[in-house]
């Protein structure tokens, strides 16, 4: 049950959102939830493939994403910036470099996520726009997984930069100079058009506008 008694806020928000978003939606929900302490949360944390699959079912009343669909009948609200880098082992040759060349990547193996994830979708696209051809080394299904690879050598990554915030161990991997990067993207949130947000879903889409710039990641 949903309710907004005498101007207190209750009931259950659910919210699906995609893998990547884990370094800063549960801390996003901390000051959240402090504030509406009647609202309890689901968090369901999927791949984009799964996430659109519980926006076609309606399962969710707010979904969170890198990569919204076309062709659906959807509100989309950006609300933070998702910066796409290309990550290399500190030791690397091209880390030192002020400057590269997107071609120059043609020759250096990549450490790629899953089909179905909302990076892989932006990585394939990248190297097809620039037709420049993909060498993947490597596909692991996890942010954490690809960059303990690349700070182990196995190669490069494109990866959001919010996988790099709050990272202790980031001293391992370098950021590449690559011309057009990082490319300039953002989280949205995201809610079928044909549905009307639930009183805890309306709170939440206004602390979303009220407070990210907040927790805007470097830039
Ligand atoms: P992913 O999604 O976690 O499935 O890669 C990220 C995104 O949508 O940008």
């Amino acid at each position: 049950t949903v309710a907004d008694f005498k101007g207190i806020k209750q009931g259950r928000l659910r919210i699906a959102a995609v893998t990547t978003t884990k370094y800063f939606m549960p801390r996003l929900l901390g000051p959240f939830c402090a504030q509406y302490p009647g609202i309890d949360i689901a968090l369901e944390v999927v791949n984009r493939d799964r996430l659109l699959e519980r926006l076609a079912r309606n399962q969710d009343d707010l979904y969170v994403m890198g990569v919204p669909p076309d062709g659906l009948d959807i509100v989309r609200e950006p609300f933070m910036d998702n910066p796409l880098v290309v990550l290399a082992p500190a030791s690397h040759p091209m880390a030192r470099r002020k400057r590269i060349r997107f071609p120059e990547l043609e020759n250096e193996p990549f450490i790629v996520r899953e089909r179905g994830s909302g990076t892989r979708l932006t990585i394939e696209r990248a190297f097809q726009e620039r037709s420049v051809p993909l060498k993947i080394r490597m596909e692991l299904g996890s942010n954490e997984a690809i960059k303990q690879a690349v700070a182990g050598g196995l190669g490069l990554a494109l990866l959001s930069q919010s996988t790099l915030s709050h990272d202790p161990n980031q001293s391992e991997v370098a950021i590449l100079n690559v011309e057009g990067f990082p490319i300039k993207r953002s989280w949205y949130v995201v809610r079928p058009r044909d549905k009307q947000p639930s009183v805890v879903a309306n709170a939440f889409l206004e602390f979303l506008r009220g407070h990210v710039q907040l927790l805007t990641p470097r830039s």
